[in-house]
């Protein structure tokens, strides 16, 4: 039952403390108001951007954390991270779904407002390139120092922390594979096949990036221990 309100106590602007403490003024005053709309749908496609790129940011700021505990030798607290941000990617993706509902000639009128802006520019999905980068190189020099490849790791105990460490890699891996499936395929419902983006980019050429992995060796591990078993070879390639 809501009571008086208490006083503010918390320095800041703002009638209350939750309006100072989570800033509710200036985030409620990041979107385009009514009057500047070229179509009302344009709340929803910044609004999605923009809890992606604080999504994003959260994740940017634990793939941080999980390097320094996995440079300091504690896979174990590095796994929990990793973990949390596949968890806030897995968010962003289910949140994509919601753009399937802008009908493509209402969002062909957003379009002509976006200038060049494009996805390539957005700055979390830069951080998390460059976090996924660091976090690859570190885990290959921990598994060098310890004189195993990730083959030998994979031959081990799933319960070995330093396996759960990889496996929480893989699958931060595959969250951003997902995102950018659901992406490809929101994208396309949108504005179809065959055209290009903001940034001139052919749309159809986003699949390209779905296969990418951020950390290889992790997957070539799995190829390796495929081949080495007695049913690997694909003699025919499957037709689509
Ligand atoms: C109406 C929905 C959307 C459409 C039609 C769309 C379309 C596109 C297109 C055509 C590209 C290729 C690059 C270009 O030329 O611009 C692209 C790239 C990209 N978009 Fe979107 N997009 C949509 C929603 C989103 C959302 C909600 C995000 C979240 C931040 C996003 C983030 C990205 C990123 C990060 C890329 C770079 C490719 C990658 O790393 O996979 N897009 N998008």
């Amino acid at each position: 039952m809501p009571t008086t309100p208490l006083p503010a106590v918390l320095p800041g602007s703002g009638d209350n403390d939750y309006a100072r403490y989570m800033r509710t003024g200036d985030l409620l005053s990041l979107q385009k108001g009514p009057g500047e709309w070229v179509h009302p749908d344009e709340l929803l496609f910044q609004i999605v951007h923009q809890s992606t790129e604080l999504w994003l940011k959260l994740t940017r700021s634990h793939l941080s954390r999980a390097l320094a505990h996995l440079t300091a030798d504690l896979p174990s607290a590095a796994e929990l991270l990793l973990r949390r941000a596949a968890e806030a990617l897995r968010l962003i993706t289910e949140q994509l779904h919601i753009l399937r509902s802008l009908p493509p000639a209402q969002f062909a009128i957003i379009r002509a407002a976006l200038g060049n802006g494009s996805g390539f520019e957005s700055p979390g999905w830069q951080l998390l390139r460059s976090a996924t980068t660091e976090l690859d190189i570190a885990f290959a020099r921990l598994l060098s120092s310890l004189g195993i490849t990730p083959v030998d790791l994979y031959r081990g105990q799933p319960s070995d922390p330093l396996y759960r460490l990889a496996e929480a890699l893989v699958e931060l891996d595959e969250r951003i594979a997902l995102w950018r499936t659901e992406h490809y395929t929101v994208a396309t419902r949108i504005i179809g096949h065959g055209v290009l983006g903001t940034r001139h980019t052919p749309v159809d050429s986003l699949t390209k990036l779905i296969v990418h992995r951020r950390f290889p060796t992790l997957w070539d591990a799995r190829t390796a221990l495929t081949h080495a078993s007695a049913h690997a070879v694909c003699p025919e390639p499957v037709q689509p």
